[in-house]
């Protein structure tokens, strides 16, 4: 059966998807750490750089080749050449596996923490509880020891929750749920924000940790300054959602008509925006936290899922009033941030199975989110944390950053930037300058390139936070492998039907309200 391809029914609702994909857990327990670490207000300055060479470049690039090819990525790639479709398969392939599996387990322990929020159950020593009851983590990531149950069960409900907003059609399902979770996360998040301001010691804390710049941290004639650029490179593709296909997705459902740059623009701005203010909720809230127990700040403050399962509920324990009530807004926050990045995730993988064997929406998220429910299993086990953090760190250094170089081969050099400049032009929205030709066929590849040696580089140093090899290599490489091997499977399916390689006709004209 064949669908016409669906379109998004406003410019808002296009704009709110995507800062809604990119607006994620990253930005919440990610952004916050990574400024604290490498030289607080000094690193917005390669954070900044790293949006300005490759951040907006790609956003633009990915946007502009979705709304070219009005395609999925394996069928983007497959028109601009054939032999790219396996590359173009591997994107959504590994973002699928490699981070939305994973990604629905830690919606489902926001779940769980919401809940337990209610009567702060997790008890004064809140590290022992997360790790030893709540997780009951093994030895080893290979003593899998059993499904936690209620991780279980709230993880299905987050893939529940991702069926019934995606297995409609754009306008109706994504692009409605956007409608309602961003307004609703700017307002919690605002909450959030103020409230943890106004915490005893914790304007100070944001403007000793948080504001100010240690300059020798970002030094580029020291090893550990360069160790920061790479970093900062590393988190804007991934707090951008860059490098998954999931933008070249989102943009093949937008009329011919539309503003590309103003739209890549905007998300990136509202993306490191929101990650910005959020900075000062985290900051505030610890901050509040060491001096109500007397430890030191350097001390209090943790990086991932430590920050939102260990440090935030320990902070919540101290607030001398709403405690509850807090704590809920806090994993509602993650929850509404979460799901609105997995629902991209699913849709990039779920519309690359619709272009490529013409089935319907319904049938593809449905068999996606069944696939994806049966895979997350294995991270709700009592080795899940491990295999996570395993997962995690491979495809951040690794996955998404060839993928954002692959991009910039096939755009800059296979087709020429030039081309797809003349075509954002053509699109009525703001103009795209030249400088942009340079960036992605020159500038943003080196730089990734450069990060990707670098990770190589720090891989060789020793094994990533200590595990066995044996397990880095089944986990982390598997899974590097295993994608790879699943998009070059697929790429050899023909196209149903064989027409689907030529370009559709534009549906509409019109330019979105
Ligand atoms: N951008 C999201 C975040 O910051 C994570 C994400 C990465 C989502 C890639 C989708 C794809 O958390």
């Amino acid at each position: 059966m064949t669908e016409k391809r669906g379109l998004w029914g406003s410019k808002l609702g296009f704009l709110l998807a995507a800062v809604g994909s990119a607006v994620g857990l990253g930005n919440i327990w990610r952004f916050g750490y990574m400024a604290y670490e490498n030289g607080g207000g000094a690193f917005l300055v390669p954070y900044a750089i790293a949006l300005v060479t490759a951040g907006v470049p790609l956003m633009i690039l990915e946007y502009s080749l979705g709304h070219r090819e009005k395609a999925s990525p394996p069928l983007a790639f497959a028109r601009v050449n054939r032999l790219w479709e396996p590359l173009g398969w591997w994107m959504p392939t590994v973002a699928f596996f490699g981070i939305n599996l994973f990604y629905a387990v830690v919606i489902g322990w926001c779940f769980n923490y919401f809940l337990l929020a209610m009567n702060l159950s997790w008890g004064s020593d809140t590290g022992t509880f997360f790790f030893k009851e709540f997780l009951q983590i093994s030895d080893s990531p290979f003593a899998f020891g059993g499904i936690r149950w209620p991780i279980l069960a709230a993880t299905a409900l987050a893939w529940g929750v991702c069926w019934m907003i995606c297995f409609r059609e754009v306008r109706h399902g994504i692009e409605k749920a956007s409608l309602i979770f961003m307004p609703m996360l700017v307002v919690l998040t605002l909450v959030l924000v103020g409230w943890s301001l106004q915490l005893e010691g914790a304007v100070d804390a944001v403007k000793r940790y948080y504001l100010s710049c240690d300059w020798s941290k970002i030094s580029l004639f020291s090893a550990e300054g360069r160790k920061v650029w790479v970093a900062a490179y590393g988190q804007i593709f991934f707090t951008l959602s860059l490098g998954f296909g999931i933008m070249i997705t989102y943009a093949s459902y937008l009329p011919r008509k539309t503003d590309i740059v103003g739209n890549a623009l905007m998300t990136c701005f509202l993306n490191c925006l929101y990650s910005f203010i959020t900075g000062f909720a985290v900051f505030g809230t610890i901050g509040f936290m060491a001096q109500a127990k007397g430890v030191p700040f350097e001390e209090a403050i943790k990086a991932g899922p430590g920050l939102a399962f260990v440090v935030y509920p320990e902070a919540i324990n101290q607030l001398p009033a709403g405690n509850r009530i807090f704590g809920a807004l806090f994993f509602l926050v993650l929850i509404v941030a979460g799901i609105s990045s997995m629902i991209s995730l699913t849709e990039a993988f779920a519309c690359s199975i619709c272009d490529k064997f013409n089935t319907t929406r319904a049938k593809a998220t449905s068999l996606m989110c069944a696939v994806g429910m049966v895979g997350s299993v294995i991270f709700t086990t009592r080795a899940g944390l491990y295999i996570l953090d395993i997962v995690d760190h491979f495809i951040n250094n690794y996955a998404l950053v060839i993928g954002g170089i692959l991009e910039c081969v096939l755009v800059g050099w296979l087709l020429r930037a030039g081309r797809m400049r003349q075509h954002v032009n053509g699109c009525g929205g703001r103009r795209l300058w030249p400088v942009w030709d340079v960036a992605v066929r020159v500038i943003t590849p080196v730089m990734l390139i450069i990060v990707v040696g670098g990770a190589i580089f720090q891989e060789f140093q020793g094994c990533y936070e200590g595990y066995p090899v044996k397990a880095l290599l089944l986990f982390g490489g598997g899974i590097l492998f295993a994608s790879r091997l699943g998009s070059f499977v697929l790429s050899h399916f023909p196209w149903v039907p064989p027409r689907l390689l030529h370009k559709h006709e534009p549906d509409e004209e019109q330019l979105l309200t």
